[in-house]
């Protein structure tokens, strides 16, 4: 969550180049921000509630300083609230991604001879390292010993007038750039791409200082310096561009025939790796939340019907209660699209403490899940910059269809079956496809209610169809498995009530037909997703049979049919209220 952004070097227009950094960070919170920069002296600092993607800066000329684009967990959307805080001095300001746990605990000591102006927990810290600085000439000491007593996970990026900007971290993301005589820090690797590749990821419980002379690594607990490893990032800068797009959400459907193909071509040798590495395991779980957990579970159905191995599934947030009886032969393939969600996270480091291993499915290098992880497979999408997750939720399922024929040796038929899916999804995002989606999503897009129904393989298909219906265009929707209708959920059905339903041509296609009946003998309006039409359908969206890869193409309507039901509201189907693009707070 929050978004962070700090640079030191050469050029005189600091803030506006953390402006824009902040601008590339806005998916990670974007209820309020800020921004500071010194002069030697002083600092001088603005913020403001609201969207920073309008925004401009009014803030001298600087070569260095911070900034910050918030989503709030301590305290309501206020200027006060936003970050930078400074101390009572105006000598030192902070922003935070994270949360203290024992702020109210810090507070009480330090209100006694501070002044606290704002409602949330990061302001403490700020406070906390005045007051350490009282102790010692050394910023960074006085730094590290706040940085020590607080709980939680967090990270802290710190401004000083001098010229000086001391990070930490423990949990929380944050990557640091390395330019010529340019040094930049951001929660997010994506931000730094327009300024440099070379970067270096701070593994918690690390500090750096960074400054002119360039950049000083040392562990918080010791104070001990640290040989920072660099690293080159493999994305380039146009990737995290909107291009002739107008929204990132329609920019990154239209990338995924390319992210499919990128897996079907390049991918042999890492899935035939893991596959072993699955066959040698005793017990695998599958692990994510939100869309990566719709994978998971579409990963327990292709193991049981393609490779007729049983995997188990769990939600990531739901995993700390459920893995006692994990040991040292245990696997958790553990699936997240910005591999620092910290319910994934989390889970698998008490996994790791019990013996277990890990496979990291992820789509960003460096990241906490990546470098966590034993085994890891980069999911090749590129740059997400939608909250809304669709190229990446396509290549997690490519990789785990490729995974599920490999464990049977029949890797070449996975190959096969993504190349045909690629192409079809390239038909479907011809104008003659859109139009038949646009057509439905000005039918439906006044509709309060949607139910979406499917079985086996394509149960993970409406789940993941529903969150996309629900975190963009704001429909209340509900996945449900079709063999659940009539035991309750069939009463919420009325006249007109419009109901999705994937209808595949497998073992499953006979019985959701007849739940599609079922519903529409209760009024309901049926809207078919499927290779076949049927007189059951009251709107059919065609869609390609390609066995087992049939998930790829059949939730690509439901994306498409998601944002234009969002543009039909007027909504911004790129930065949905009160979400944010990783979530690395509990
Ligand atoms: C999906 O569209 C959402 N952005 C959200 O559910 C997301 O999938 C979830 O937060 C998991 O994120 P991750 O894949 O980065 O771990």
């Amino acid at each position: 969550m929050c978004g962070i952004f700090g640079y030191i070097g050469q050029k005189e227009n600091a803030a506006a180049t953390i402006l824009n950094g902040l601008k590339t960070l806005e998916y990670r919170g974007y209820d309020s921000w800020g921004i500071a920069v010194g002069n030697g002296r002083t600092l001088d600092h603005e913020k403001h509630v609201g969207k920073i993607s309008q925004a401009r800066v009014s803030l001298p000329l600087s070569t260095f300083g911070i900034g910050h684009t918030r989503w709030a967990t301590h305290g309501g959307v206020t200027d006060a609230n936003a970050h930078p805080h400074l101390s009572c001095d105006a000598k030192i300001a902070l922003v935070h991604n994270g949360i203290v746990e024992n702020y109210q605990k810090l507070r009480k000591t330090l209100q006694r001879n501070h002044k606290i102006t704002s409602e949330t927990d990061t302001e403490i810290i700020v406070h906390l390292i005045e007051e350490e600085s009282k102790k010692t000439k050394k910023l960074d000491d006085a730094v590290r010993a706040a940085f020590k007593k607080l709980t939680g996970l967090n990270a802290i990026v710190v401004l000083f007038p001098g010229g000086q900007i001391t990070v930490a971290k423990n949990g929380s993301p944050l990557v640091l750039g390395i330019s010529n005589k340019e040094y930049f820090v951001a929660s997010d690797p994506a931000a730094l791409l327009p300024h440099t590749q070379k970067v270096i990821f701070l593994e918690d419980n690390q500090l750096a200082s960074v400054g002119n002379g360039g950049i000083k690594v040392f562990e918080a607990e010791s104070g001990k310096g640290v040989k920072p490893k660099v690293q080159s990032l493999q994305w380039e800068v146009k990737q995290a561009k909107l291009g002739k797009f107008e929204h990132f959400m329609l920019k990154e459907i239209f990338e995924q025939p390319k992210v499919i193909r990128n897996i079907a071509e390049n991918y042999s040798e890492q899935i035939n790796n893991l596959a072993n590495v699955i066959k040698r395991a005793r017990g695998t779980f599958f692990i994510g939340c939100g869309t990566a957990s719709y994978a998971a579970l579409a990963g327990q159905y292709l193991f049981s019907r393609v490779a007729n191995v049983h995997v188990n599934f769990s939600i990531g947030s739901e995993f700390n209660y459920l893995e006692h009886y994990l040991n040292d032969k245990s696997l958790v393939i553990a699936i997240s699209q910005s591999g620092e969600t910290i319910d994934v996270v989390e889970p698998v480091s008490n996994a790791k403490k019990k013996g277990a291993k890990v496979v990291a499915l992820t789509n960003v290098l460096g990241s906490t899940l990546y470098r966590l992880a034993d085994h890891k497979i980069l999911l090749g999408a590129g740059p997400e910059v939608a909250v809304c997750a669709t190229k990446s939720f396509i290549a997690m399922v490519s990789i785990l269809v490729y995974l599920a024929y490999e464990m049977n040796g029949e890797g070449q038929k996975a190959k096969k079956l993504l190349t045909k899916a690629a192409q079809n999804v390239e038909l479907m995002l011809k104008d003659s496809y859109l139009d038949n989606i646009k057509k439905l999503a000005k039918k439906i897009y006044q509709k309060e209610h949607l139910y979406i129904i499917g079985r086996g393989l394509s149960y993970a298909t409406s789940l993941e169809a529903t969150l996309k219906l629900k975190e963009v265009p704001y429909i209340h929707s509900e996945g449900f498995a079709g063999g659940e209708l009539k035991h309750g959920v069939i009463a919420l059905i009325e006249n007109g009530t419009p109901t999705i339903v994937f209808a595949p041509k497998d073992e499953t296609h006979e019985a959701i037909i007849s739940n599609a009946i079922e519903i529409k003998a209760r009024g309901g309006y049926i809207i078919g997703i499927g290779p076949e039409n049927n007189e059951a359908f009251d709107y059919y969206l065609p869609t390609f049979d390609v066995e087992d890869a049939s998930i790829i193409t059949n939730v690509v309507p439901a994306q498409l049919l998601a944002y234009f039901l969002a543009l039909n509201k007027g909504l911004e189907p790129d930065k949905p209220r009160n979400l944010a693009k990783s979530v690395t707070v509990k």
